[in-house]
């Protein structure tokens, strides 16, 4: 740890911040408004992707007035690859808890990658018959595709690195840090890479 204790307190394995809260705290803003003008006074289902939109949707959410009908559910996946890149095997560990037929679902999830987990979201969500399917992400890495995949919303274009913090974690660490960092490359090199992302 760095000389300031606490939750902002940088462990030696981050590189750099690429986010600090108040920028997170801006996009988060602004993804709502664009959310809250589409909607229309449409009700929403706000569908967070487990584990690592875990802060997004909470943070995102609570920037509605009360007479928005803004409903949450989660659905959580593991997705299958190197410990940076997924395969595309994607597996449903988690489905929602509400039915999303006839409802106007606004996927919620953490970064885009090579877009295969969201591909296979959008693909089984859209096959369920919802009123309307929408995406909403905090981080883009765009160059880094292998699919296109639309995205309604996004909040922030990730540096071309792995991405920790606010959800994102590297082998189930890094989630509660309140920033977006990248980690120093001998973290990679020191563990073995795992065989599988794990939850998202
Ligand atoms: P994709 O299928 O490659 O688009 O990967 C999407 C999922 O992989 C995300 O929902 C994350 O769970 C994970 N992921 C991809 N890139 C990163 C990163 O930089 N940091 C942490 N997790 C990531
Ligand atoms: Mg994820």
């Amino acid at each position: 740890m760095n000389a300031t204790n606490g939750p902002g307190a940088m462990p030696d394995t981050i590189a750099s911040i690429a986010f600090d809260a108040p920028a997170i705290a801006a996009a988060v803003a602004r993804l709502a408004g664009e959310i809250r003008r589409d909607m229309a006074g449409e009700p929403v289902v706000l569908l967070g992707v487990l584990k690592g939109a875990l802060f997004l949707i909470a943070d995102l959410a609570r920037h509605f007035p009360p007479e928005d009908d803004i409903r949450i559910d989660f659905l959580a996946v593991s997705s299958y690859g190197n410990a940076d890149r997924s395969s595309g095997e994607v597996r449903l560990l988690k489905d929602t808890s509400e039915s999303v037929e006839g409802k106007n679902i606004i996927i919620v999830e953490d970064i885009v990658d090579n877009g295969l987990t969201l591909q296979y979201l959008q693909a089984m969500l859209a096959s369920r018959n919802p009123a309307s399917l929408r995406t909403c992400v905090l981080l883009d890495k765009p160059y880094r595709r292998a699919v296109t995949v639309h995205l309604d919303y996004v909040g922030l274009q990730s540096p071309d690195a792995f991405i920790v913090g606010y959800g994102l974690d590297y082998q189930e660490k890094y989630r509660t840090l309140p920033y977006l960092a990248s980690l120093h490359t001998w973290v990679f090199e020191a563990g073995a890479l795992p065989a599988a992302k794990g939850i998202g």
